[in-house]
Parts: C-alpha cells; structure tokens; sequence
C-alpha cells in the first residue's frame, strides 16, 4: 500500500500531477491538500475509474486538521504549494511568501508523518530544501537521506534542448544535472552525460545550450504574459522523479540513478567526497547540492560522485559560479528558521 500526498493539489503544477499519480497503478491512496479549491478538483478525479484511492482536505477542514488528515499514514509527500513567479521576479523573489509557507508544511510533515520521502517543487528550491530540513531538525525528525528538492525539470530541458541543436531523439538522452535550481546555479553535464551530441556543437552553440537550460523557466514565464511557470512539464518532471520510487524493484541489480538536489549529509554515501571535491573546486563549504543518486525507498543510497570529477574545465567554471550564489541561498533558507 503506498500513499502519496499532494500538498498545493488544486494549483497549476497540482493538479495536472495529481491527474498522473491518479493513473498510476503504484498509488493505493492518493491525499490532495491545498488553502483553496481543492474539493472541486478531488471530486473531478474522483471520478475517473482508476483504483487509487482519493481523498482531498481543505486545511480548514476538521477545526484546522486537514493538513494532518492528509499526511496521516503518507509514504511519500510531495510539494508543489506556493506562489509562482510572475515576469520580472526571480526566483529568490518567491522566498519570503514561499519560505513561510513551506514552514508550516514541514511542521505539519514532522509531526504527522516523520518518516516519508519529501519531495519539494515550491521554489526557490535552493532555499526552500534547507528550510524543510531545519525544521524537520527543529522537531528531531530530520531524515536526509529522504528530504529532496525537486530538479529533474533541470534534466527534462537539458534533454529537449540538446535534442533540438543536435537533432537527436529527445528521449534517447539522459543528461545529468549538478548544482542548484535557479539561473547561475544549474550546471548540465553535458561532457559527461551527453558526449556524443555535445562533440558536435560548437563553442558557441554550448554557450547558448548551457545559458538555455539555465534559465528556461524564464522562456515559459515570458510567454505565459504574467498568468504563471512552468505547470505542465513541472508537473511531469515531479511526477517521473516520484515514479522512480514508485518502480523500484528490490530483486533489480542496480538502482535507479536521477539527479535531485539534497543535503550533503555526511550519513550518506559519497556526501563526504563531494563537499571535499566542492570546497577545493570552490572554496565554500556546499551543504546541499544536487547531484545523480542512487535511489531506493529509504532515499538516497549514494550519491555518484564520479560524474561531477568527470566535468569537463568549463563545467568546472560554471560549478565555481554556481557555488557563489548557493551558499547564499541555502544560508538565507536556514536563517529563515534559525533567525
Ligand atoms: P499555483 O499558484 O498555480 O499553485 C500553488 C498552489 O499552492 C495553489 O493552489 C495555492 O492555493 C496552494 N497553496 C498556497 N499556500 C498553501 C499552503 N499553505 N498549503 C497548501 N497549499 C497552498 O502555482 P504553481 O504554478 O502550481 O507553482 C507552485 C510552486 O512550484 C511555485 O513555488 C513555483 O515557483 C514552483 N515551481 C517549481 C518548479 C521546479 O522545477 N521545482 C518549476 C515550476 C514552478
């Protein structure tokens, strides 16, 4: 029996990954949460005649216990709550609206359902991962091998912009992405991860590849004219990231590899390497970076550090960028807690 929990279920990326998850035969039990509209969408997928079972809680439901009734029992909770970012705003803009309320989620997580995979889409990613996890300290039931930060739409866009500069079959690729989750901070291995279509390139071409995937979001903002982000491929790539738990066979060989962003705790396997690695490559000390792991239904069972001592000298530059400006935004996450 698995069930997941959506919290922000009747917003843009909410419901169009609560309609996957309603498809998907590995979901018994499927909690919709939001502040709003959430009954109106829980009764629309009620109806479709798959066998997870639906549940949706209004947080004002019960005298105020609905955010509790539905975490009770999750295996795996996923978080797509929050404001978007409208033109003209960065990510880090969303912080102070998002930063509070993804506090009061994680408050809710830890003392209703401690021991589930955490999944958080609300952004900024960068900031809003630490936050879960300085609560999560707070109330002693921090799990860092099982609190994520949501970047596999990093990958999704790596994988269609190459495929459309080297005319390739975009879902032959599968191109791994380190850093963080906002502009600067995204760093696409394309050398290592995508050699063959990469050598093809010109300098000039990478640049422009790189620069696209870093800000793409950007490209969706712009032509939703201020009406929103990225909601359908969001939606997707929350909705693959989660599946890969939802397939793990426990007789397979090897576990399944993505890239998501998690916090370089020193109780999982290869954390020690990469903080090592980054602070020489960069001289900050990196508490939470997002790099391909090795997954399982307890979280991550190694991270696969090999791949970021493979980058190539210009992906090494951008990993020195991109440390500048994540240290920052993990250090404003945990503040927002610490005070
Ligand atoms: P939206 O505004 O359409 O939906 C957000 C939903 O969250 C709304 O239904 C709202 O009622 C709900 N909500 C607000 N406060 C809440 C609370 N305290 N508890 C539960 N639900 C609450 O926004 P959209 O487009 O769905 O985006 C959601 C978040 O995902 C934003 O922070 C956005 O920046 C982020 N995002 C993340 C991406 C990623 O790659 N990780 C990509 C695109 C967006």
């Amino acid at each position: 029996m698995t069930k997941v929990a959506v919290l922000g279920a009747a917003g843009g990326i909410g419901q169009p990954l609560s309609l996957l998850l309603k498809l998907d035969d590995n979901v018994d039990d499927l909690a919709l949460f939001d502040v709003v509209n959430v009954p109106g969408v829980g009764a629309d997928l009620f109806h479709i005649n798959t066998d997870a079972k639906i549940s949706y809680h209004l947080k004002s439901d019960d005298n105020g216990t609905g955010l509790q009734n539905a975490l009770q029992g999750a295996d795996i909770v996923i978080i797509p709550a929050g404001v978007p970012r409208k033109p003209g705003m960065t990510r880090d803009d969303l912080f102070k609206i998002n930063g509070g309320i993804c506090a009061d989620l994680a408050t809710g997580i830890a003392t209703t359902c401690p021991e589930a995979l955490v999944m958080v889409i609300s952004n900024p990613v960068n900031s809003t991962v630490p936050i879960f996890a300085e609560v999560f300290k707070k109330h002693g039931s921090y799990h860092p091998k099982r609190l994520f930060g949501v970047t596999w739409l990093d990958s999704v866009r790596a994988n269609s912009f190459m495929a459309q500069v080297s005319n390739s079959i975009p879902s032959s690729l599968d191109v791994k992405v380190v850093g963080g989750h906002s502009g600067d901070t995204i760093v696409p291995l394309y050398s290592v991860t995508a050699a063959q279509e990469y050598g093809r390139l010109s300098e000039e071409q990478e640049s422009a590849l790189i620069h696209r995937v870093q800000f793409g979001g950007d490209e969706v903002v712009q032509a939703k004219q201020g009406a929103g982000s990225a909601t359908l491929s969001m939606a997707y790539a929350g909705y693959r990231f989660l599946r890969t738990f939802l397939e793990i066979d426990d007789d397979a060989e090897e576990l399944p590899v993505e890239s998501c962003y998690i916090p370089l705790d020193d109780s999982i396997k290869g954390a020690k390497e990469t903080k090592a690695y980054l602070k020489e490559l960069t001289g900050e000390d990196i508490e939470f970076f997002a790099m391909p792991c090795e997954l399982s239904f307890d979280g991550v069972e190694a991270i696969q550090f090999d791949l970021l001592k493979n980058a190539n000298e210009k992906e090494r530059e951008l990993i020195k960028v991109c440390a500048n400006t994540l240290t920052g935004n993990i250090n404003k996450g945990v503040s927002f807690i610490k005070g």
